[in-house]
């Protein structure tokens, strides 16, 4: 059975991922600094010990002890992204990731044998990026890095992200590739397995649906390329609850503004922008809107982008979660569908 670490553990998409493989695991520890997030962790895995805890304030002891098999980590990525300041290191938030980098890989003894982190596209450029690289050649890691974005697989949604997947030899490679690899095999299975999850739903019905701009900016939304067949490229409306909802429809003054800002989509499009933390508090660069088959303009609902994530379809948020928590939260998760994928790669190579 896989030890598994999740570090940044947020709502636990790498939770999900490990369970959407065929992989045989225990989560030994779940990490995060943020309640919101453990609780709706929590709420979804009863069973799964959830610690309220900074990552720099874990003793090099209780790593000896954990002698995990696999760290699973998304560090914060404030500190890289282009709408922020991209203060690197020097980014109180990154203090965590270099703590683990700095002081605990090179001291433990149990070091884990398999590493999978997460970031966002920008991520490559980074001083902490370097760090990780210097750190795992250390100490011997062998380790491959992607660029990769869930529409490449056919999901109807672009979060572009940067993957590193390592795992420890036996001996110094002598070899390490700076490269970044924008595509992948080896994903059919969990293709499969997702369109068991999502399967097509009848469009016939909704052919007056059809918007302009489903097409227009499906043809230029992205630049990554596509590793499915077109015919197996999946319609937003697999994802959907429900094509209405009134509640998340704008009102008046929030249309005004949105209109002319928003990407806007239909059950036909399969594509949709990423969904930000800021989806539903600002219109500009958060995700796409929605317009139903009455034309009216919505917004995706937290359980529809935990779809588009893939999240599995018993995922919840609790009650007591706000819509704008919910957002936020998803829009700090990933793409449990390309984690799967990478982890089925990073086993299948051992
Ligand atoms: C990019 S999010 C990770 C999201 C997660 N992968 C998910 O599926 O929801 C980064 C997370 O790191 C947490 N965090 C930031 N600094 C931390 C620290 N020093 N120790 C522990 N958690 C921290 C934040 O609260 C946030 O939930």
């Amino acid at each position: 059975m896989l030890r598994a670490v999740e570090l940044f553990s947020g709502i636990g998409g790498m939770h999900c991922a490990l369970d959407f493989t065929d992989l045989i695991y225990e989560i030994i520890a779940a990490i995060d600094i943020n309640p919101t997030a453990n609780l709706v962790y929590a709420s979804n895995f009863p069973n799964a010990p959830v610690m309220n805890r900074t990552i720099e304030g874990i003793s090099l002891n209780q790593w000896e002890k954990w002698n995990a098999d696999i760290w699973l980590m998304s560090p914060p990525c404030q500190p890289f992204t282009r709408q922020g300041k991209q203060e690197d290191l020097n980014d109180r938030r990154t203090d965590g990731f270099v703590h683990l980098m700095k002081i605990i890989l090179p001291q433990l003894k149990a070091k884990p044998k398999y590493i999978l982190l997460e970031n966002v596209s920008g991520f490559e450029y980074s001083q902490a990026h370097q760090l990780l690289l210097d750190t795992l050649q250390a100490h011997n890691y062998y380790y491959e890095q992607y660029l990769l974005s869930p529409i490449q697989f056919g999901i109807p949604n672009s979060r572009l992200r940067f993957y590193l997947i390592a795992k420890q030899q036996e001996k110094p490679t002598d070899t390490y590739s700076s490269s970044i690899l924008t595509r992948i095999s080896n994903f059919e299975r969990l293709y499969n397995k997702l369109r068991q999850q999502f399967p097509s739903k009848d469009l016939s019905l909704e052919e007056n649906s059809f918007y302009e701009n489903d097409q227009i900016t499906d043809r230029c939304s992205h630049s990554s390329e596509i590793l499915v067949q077109p015919d197996q490229s999946i319609y937003i409306n697999d994802f959907l609850i429900s094509n209405e909802n009134q509640d998340f429809e704008l009102n008046e003054k929030q249309l005004e503004r949105g209109l002319h800002v928003c990407d806007i989509i239909t059950c036909h499009a399969k594509r949709s922008f990423c969904f930000t933390k800021s989806y539903g508090k600002y219109f500009e660069g958060t995700g796409s809107l929605f317009r139903t088959l009455s034309n009216r303009i919505r917004y995706f609902t937290p359980k529809e982008i935990a779809n588009l994530h893939c999240f599995p379809l018993n995922y919840q948020f609790p009650e007591q979660i706000t819509t704008r928590q919910a957002y936020s939260l998803l829009g700090n998760s990933l793409s449990v569908f390309v984690v799967g994928v990478l982890l089925e790669n990073l086993f299948e190579r051992s």
